[in-house]
């Protein structure tokens, strides 16, 4: 395969995603659906858009091998993945200094599996393959800046980094989209591991800061979601299907019946049925092969995976996965249903429960 733009990519596909647990008890967050596609796809396809060709996925932990199994070679996505493994989560930067023969001397892209933006990123690239920087981070301001790495910045250049400061200095997050120069793998060589025992990227960056003052910066100013909670992946979720590029175009069966109410962004997959007096509201998006019964409500921010069935239910800002079967008159909100899980009413009067470990139910 060509190699369009000379220089690397790096997607990060470890660590344990505690925080979404039990749906990470099966496999890696980054392969987590939103609006029916691997988080981290969305990643592989920023990066494969700007004409990078060559990228290293890292994986480690729960099911790294289903990693390897979807996304293979990576011919099916028009770029040639080298798969390298981290023994235990060990941090950011130590992921990154795994990829040095990968590198091979020169400038390369980091995404973190877990970020979902939604615009191209082909701007920056092609600004960083004409600039000197030993580094550009791009920055996004957020609302809880003591959660994120941090960059003081005035008049235009960052003045330090601080991996979650207690008292931020500013509200600029450094996102996980780093551009890098092998400068930084000495850097790496030199860290000492933090306090929570990872070796920081942000420690990297402001040591590199410190040493050469050449460390640039963009800003992201439309959406960039770290997707380390239910709720952040609920919410990446709406953002995805209402305003992503790939789901701007309203996708519906012919020969609908008129009794369906459908508003809003809503893409439906081949061969679904959907029945009479369904009400979908999007955004919304229905995998193929789905079902929706008679009176069902769907929406707003919905993803029902490939085959699975609704019936008299009302679910609004959900993820339900793949071969899902869901027959209640509970309403199912703010919910996420992995592959297979099935909901029903069958009885009236008693609730019957078949919950993997660290389950999370609210009647
Ligand atoms: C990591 C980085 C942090 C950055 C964030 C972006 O945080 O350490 O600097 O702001 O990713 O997603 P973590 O997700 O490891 O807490």
């Amino acid at each position: 395969m060509e190699n369009l733009v000379k220089m690397k990519g790096i997607i990060l596909h470890g660590g344990h995603g505690t925080r979404l647990r039990p749906l990470t008890h099966t496999g890696p967050k980054q392969l987590l659906p939103i609006a029916n596609k691997p988080m981290s796809q969305y990643c592989l396809e920023t990066i494969a858009e700007t004409g990078i060709s060559d990228i290293a996925i890292i994986i480690g932990g729960v099911g790294a091998d289903k990693v390897r199994e979807y996304y293979g070679n990576g011919n099916k996505f028009g770029v040639n993945i080298t798969y390298i493994e981290q023994d235990e989560p060990r941090g950011i930067a130590h992921a990154i200094r795994l990829c040095k023969d990968f590198i091979n001397n020169e400038k390369f892209l980091v995404f973190l599996g877990d970020n979902i933006i939604q615009k191209s990123i082909a701007d920056f690239v092609e600004k960083f393959n004409n600039t000197n920087s030993d580094a550009t981070v791009l920055l996004c301001e957020v609302d809880n800046p003591s959660q994120f790495g941090i960059a003081d910045v005035e008049n235009g250049k960052i003045l330090k980094i601080t991996e979650k400061p207690k008292s931020p200095a500013s509200n600029l997050a450094v996102t996980g989209i780093y551009f890098l120069t092998p400068v930084i793998f000495e850097i790496i060589d030199n860290l000492k591991p933090s306090w929570r025992n990872e070796l920081e990227i942000t420690d990297a960056l402001d040591n590199l800061l410190k040493k050469n003052d050449n460390v640039s910066y963009e800003k992201i100013t439309d959406y960039w979601k770290d997707t380390g909670t239910p709720d952040d992946i609920l919410h990446a979720n709406g953002e995805i299907i209402s305003k992503h590029p790939a789901f701007q175009h309203r996708h519906l069966p012919k020969n609908l019946s008129e009794s369906i109410s459908i508003t809003g962004n809503v893409i439906i997959g081949e061969n679904c049925v959907i029945e009479e007096n369904v009400t979908i509201h999007g955004p919304v998006i229905i995998g193929n092969d789905c079902k929706v019964m008679s009176n069902s409500k769907i929406g707003p921010n919905v993803s029902l995976g490939d085959n699975s069935i609704i019936s008299v239910s009302l679910i609004e800002n959900s993820i339900i996965m793949q071969n899902c079967k869901i027959h209640s008159l509970t309403q199912i909100k703010n919910s996420i249903i992995a592959n297979n899980s099935e909901i029903t009413d069958d009885h009236e009067d008693e609730k019957i429960f078949l919950l993997g470990e660290g389950s999370k139910i609210s009647l």
